[in-house]
């Protein structure tokens, strides 16, 4: 593929959504082709799919639907926008990717490695070539998150469940260390989008 493809990472609040705008903004000055989507989500079919995984109304829904659900979305994006995107050369930034569901699903509701094979299935080889680890405290985050308003389905999740996907990002930064870059989200907006900027620069420069 002629394009890069970054995903951002972290728990809810992280602050994932500024820090994609920034580097938007960034590579478009630079005269970057650049792409953002985010997950669920990023697609008619895939917004569709949002609606239902984070209505409020859907308590009942169980964790292996939830987890179809998003490799489901996934899929959808994946063949309607990242990959024809990549192959034109463009730089896509994804507010979330499938470490998203190995996190949530398989450590935060427990579902294992299952998550991994549907995930694989749904994406079809597509890895990311640099993954930004926004790492805070859950609880920090969601803070911010209730800051903001409504909290959606996951959200509203307990402590318990966010603490559980938060080792698993732990965990997922120290398996894939060669993609990992791993960022203290605690930071003010600016220190981290110049942290950003600086490594996807010089990512660009050494593949050019
Ligand atoms: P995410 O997309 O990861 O949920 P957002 O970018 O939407 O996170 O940020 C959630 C909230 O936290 C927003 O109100 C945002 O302004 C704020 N925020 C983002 N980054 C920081 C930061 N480094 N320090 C303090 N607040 C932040
Ligand atoms: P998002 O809108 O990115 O939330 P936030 O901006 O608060 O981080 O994602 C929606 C929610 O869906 C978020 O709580 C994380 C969750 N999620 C999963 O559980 N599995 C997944 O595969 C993805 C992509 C998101």
């Amino acid at each position: 593929m002629k394009g890069l493809f970054i995903s951002f990472e972290g728990p809810d609040g992280s602050g994932k959504t500024t820090q994609i705008r920034l580097l938007t903004e960034h590579c478009t000055q630079k005269g970057l082709k650049v792409l953002s989507t985010r997950e669920p989500g990023g697609t008619p079919i895939s917004e569709k799919i949002r609606e239902i995984i984070l209505d409020n109304r859907n308590k009942e829904m169980a964790p292996a639907a939830e987890a179809l659900l998003y490799a489901a979305s996934r899929a959808q994006l994946v063949d309607q926008v990242i990959k024809p995107a990549l192959q034109e050369g463009t730089i896509v930034l994804s507010d979330r990717f499938m470490d998203s569901s190995i996190a949530y699903q398989g450590y935060g509701r427990g579902l294992g490695d299952g998550v991994r094979v549907i995930n694989e299935f749904a994406i079809q080889d597509l890895q990311p070539d640099l993954t930004f680890f926004l790492n805070v405290d859950p609880a920090v985050g969601k803070k911010r998150v209730l800051a903001e308003g409504a909290p959606d389905r996951m959200e509203s999740e307990a402590m318990t469940f966010h603490n559980k996907v938060y080792q698993g990002y732990l965990e997922l930064s120290r398996i894939y260390q060669d993609r990992y870059v791993v960022i203290d989200a605690a930071r003010s907006i600016e220190e981290i989008a110049e942290l950003i900027r600086t490594r996807v620069d010089a990512y660009v420069a050494e593949r050019a």
